[in-house]
């Protein structure tokens, strides 16, 4: 099997991205917040890193990622620009950065000018379709989260999967189908039913990432932490601690990347039915 990846030297781009989805090739994502893992990542092959607002969790120490400011993300997104030479720069728009659609755009605008970003992410269901119309109409590539939307916990009263009844399967593919048309880049899909990811990732023509959907996504992403098993407290079942049976964080991020692109992670223990 060929494994293309961030170490061959060429810069990853969206295209590189949609090219691997065409080719049935596995990429992969994973949190970053500083630059010296920046750089350890995509070393490693990691091809997409992402500054998670999970940074409010991992790096903050605060219980949600509400907390969140566009200050601190243009902060990390900074850190994690110096350290990166080829991946692709994704970030989270933080907590009601995004709610109002002309405020949305300034500010991912100053995330992609500041922070050096490629790409956004920004969280919600069709209630964003015309803030990703505007962005992408005006050049800003972005990523639509749909499933578990850790900015909206307080609706949902706890982190858990999502899209379980016929109705809520429903509306999230339908949601996916809508922020495409829109003019969404990638997809992120977290905590749902992998026979809901199948369906959205055939009815889509964008690359689509997952966390806890499962093996049929074009790629996989985990909050660093996560998978270097330093997250205190319970690890969260779509997660893997790959550092266990390395000696390093350099080998550990091998590994994932390796397991992805062979198919390996996430196996049926990882996924949501
Ligand atoms: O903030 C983050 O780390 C994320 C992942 C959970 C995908 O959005």
């Amino acid at each position: 099997m060929s494994i293309t990846s961030s170490r061959d030297g060429t810069t990853v781009t969206l295209a590189t991205l949609r090219e691997m989805k065409q080719r049935g090739e596995k990429f992969t994502c994973l949190t970053a917040y500083d630059a010296s893992f920046a750089s350890v990542l995509e070393d490693a092959g990691i091809e997409v890193l992402l500054v998670g607002d999970s940074l409010g969790n991992v790096i903050q120490g605060h219980d949600t990622t509400l907390p969140v400011t566009l200050t601190d993300m243009i902060y990390h997104t900074r850190c994690v620009s110096r350290g990166r030479r080829r991946a692709l720069i994704m970030v989270d728009m933080p907590f009601m950065s995004d709610a109002v659609t002309d405020q949305a755009l300034n500010n991912a605008a100053r995330l992609l000018k500041e922070g050096g970003a490629h790409i956004v992410k920004l969280e919600g269901g069709e209630v964003m379709a015309a803030t990703i119309r505007l962005l992408s109409e005006r050049g800003i590539p972005v990523c639509a989260h749909l499933g578990l939307l850790p900015q909206s916990i307080h609706k949902l009263g706890s982190y858990r999967v999502q899209g379980r009844d016929s109705q809520s399967a429903d509306k999230i593919l339908a949601d996916a189908a809508t922020l495409v048309k829109m003019g969404a880049d990638m997809l992120l899909l977290e905590c749902v039913p992998a026979q809901l990811t199948e369906k959205i990732v055939k009815a889509v023509d964008v690359p689509v990432i997952g966390i806890g959907a499962g093996p049929a996504c074009d790629a996989q992403v985990l909050v660093l932490y996560d998978m270097l098993g330093i997250t205190p407290g319970k690890r969260p079942k779509f997660s893997r601690d790959f550092l266990q049976d390395h000696h390093s964080v350099h080998e550990a991020v091998m590994a994932y990347v390796k397991a992805v692109k062979r198919g390996e992670f996430p196996g049926p223990e990882h996924t949501f039915n």
